[in-house]
């Protein structure tokens, strides 16, 4: 992999799953005991922001028992040492990528460790529970919500995730089911404009047909040995 410059990595929540984050898709098909639906909709905040509220402060309060795995420390290695152009764009809305060290990272799904003005647009950071009408300190407006992208809404940064692409060599996913757009697509792109692409995944996922090569197994030794290759 030694003629490669450009690189964006995708990581989806099973790399957090060795720190003991619990993945979306479980084979209950429920999330921490809940439909996605309705905890993670504008219509469910709209209905009942206690209960997304909650939901939200309970994963926030959980950052505080997880640590870094090996994956996460070996992509912040791989950030801080690689000569060209790296992104990182993180489905997740943990904080794991950035206390291993990461730099180069784009939460394209909003931040736990962050609250956004519904009325403003400001975003703020947020370590404590968040309670439902909590106060902007931009425009003063009651309308604090979760910085959390819902279903229905527009992932973060776009713009930018699309440029890094299309100038990437390599595309790089780990940890992702590829059942949520856009991020699903984003190795359609990659093929596109002639990235070699790559998944680390545990089990198939449900794009591991676009990918040049898919390698099963954890993420915790997966990734360490990629990053050793692209080091080499
Ligand atoms: N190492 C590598 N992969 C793993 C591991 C592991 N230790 N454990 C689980 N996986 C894989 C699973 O096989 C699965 O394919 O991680 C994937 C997790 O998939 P999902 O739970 O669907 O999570 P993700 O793809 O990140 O979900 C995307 O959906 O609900 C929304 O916005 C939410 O960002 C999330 C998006």
């Amino acid at each position: 992999m030694n003629d490669l410059r450009n690189i964006v990595i995708l990581t989806g929540a099973g790399i957090s799953a060795e720190s003991g984050l619990a993945t979306f898709r479980g084979p209950d098909g429920l999330w921490e005991g809940h439909r996605v639906e309705d905890v993670c909709t504008p219509e469910a905040l709209a209905r009942d922001a206690g209960l997304v509220h909650r939901f939200y402060d309970e994963r926030r309060a959980k950052l505080a028992e997880v640590a870094p795995n090996a994956a996460h420390e070996a992509l912040a290695a791989l950030d801080a040492a690689w000569p060209g152009d790296l992104l990182i764009v993180t489905q997740n809305v943990d904080d794991l990528h950035e206390r291993a060290g990461a730099r180069r990272l784009i939460h394209m799904h909003g931040e736990l460790k962050s609250a956004l003005c519904a009325a403003c647009g400001k975003a703020i950071g947020w370590v404590d529970p968040l309670p439902p009408a909590s106060l902007c300190d931009g425009c003063g407006k009651p309308r604090l919500r979760p910085d959390i992208v819902f279903f229905g809404e527009m992932p973060y940064e776009m713009e930018a995730i699309d440029a890094a692409i299309r100038d990437a060599d390599l595309f790089v996913s780990i940890g992702t089911s590829g059942a949520v757009y856009p991020a699903a697509g984003f190795v359609q792109t990659a093929r596109h404009v002639g990235a070699r692409t790559l998944e680390l995944n545990l089990d198939p996922s449900a794009g591991s047909f676009y990918f040049d090569e898919t390698r099963l197994g954890p993420a915790s030794e997966l990734v360490p040995a990629m990053v050793r290759e692209l080091l080499v």
